[in-house]
């Protein structure tokens, strides 16, 4: 076949490469903004290891929305998908999920990034506090941070999901249910995993409250007995 292009397929083809190439810039800043939020909390963590205290981060995972799971989800929510769609109407093409060993770390990981200069936090929803009806708890928080280029400063937003290990291992298999069953769920799963959702949310609860008795217990050994020399 000829190798000629004709008007219209040139101009397909540049509007394919100007899209690409934009599309490419803006992956770019968001996984710029995926960096700074994990080297904010790369940053904390070293920090507790080397002042010898216990850390509140578990461990940091994080992820860029494929292009598929982009377009699907302006499809379903009926955006347009384009370039400025994806700036305006989605707040988690970064994602950075934190894992923490206690409910009480997750608060104070969020006051740690919360309190930076260069933060801002845009959105918050507490599923801790105000589980969804399933069982789900997280503590879900939509940040913004800059990320430089070479002629300026862009805003990018994060979404960050702070969670227990605990909470993280019942929304991972209610996350697998799901795909699984392509949203059908065979009846009594639900009711068993809200069940589970309880005794873990019980359970975190406990352990923290152990947790606290025994830091308590290793204060007291290290404290002086009163009238020592
Ligand atoms: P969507 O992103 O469209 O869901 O809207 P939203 O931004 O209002 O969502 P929300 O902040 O409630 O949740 C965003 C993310 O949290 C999801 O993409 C999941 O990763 C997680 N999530 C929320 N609800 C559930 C749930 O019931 N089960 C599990 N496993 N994950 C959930
Ligand atoms: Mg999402």
């Amino acid at each position: 076949m000829d190798d000629i292009m004709t008007p219209t397929l040139l101009n397909q083809q540049e509007n394919l490469l100007a899209f690409a190439t934009r599309y490419q810039q803006l992956m770019l800043l968001y996984e710029g903004g995926i960096k700074q939020i994990t080297t904010k909390l790369d940053i904390l963590n070293r920090e507790y290891h080397i002042s010898g205290q216990r850390t509140p981060i578990e461990t940091i995972k994080s992820r860029l929305k494929t292009p598929k799971s982009i377009a699907g989800k302006l499809k379903r929510k009926h955006f347009p998908i384009t370039i400025d769609s994806i700036v305006e109407n989605l707040n988690d093409v970064a994602g950075v999920r934190v894992i923490c060993p206690y409910i009480s770390d997750i608060y104070t990981v969020r006051n740690l990034l919360v309190n930076q200069a260069d933060v801002v936090l845009c959105r918050e929803k507490d599923y801790i506090k105000n589980p969804k009806p399933n069982g789900y708890r997280s503590l879900h928080l939509v940040l913004q941070v800059p990320v430089y280029l070479s002629d300026g400063v862009e805003n990018v937003r994060v979404e960050v999901q702070i969670r227990t290990i605990a909470m993280d291992f019942w929304a991972s298999l209610e996350h697998e249910l799901h795909y699984k069953t392509d949203g059908v769920v065979p009846p009594g799963i639900a009711e068993e995993l809200a069940g589970c959702a309880a005794v873990i949310a019980e359970t975190d609860r406990r352990m923290e409250s152990i947790a606290v008795r025994l830091n308590q217990l290793s204060a007291d050994f290290q404290e002086p007995a009163l009238g020592a020399p």
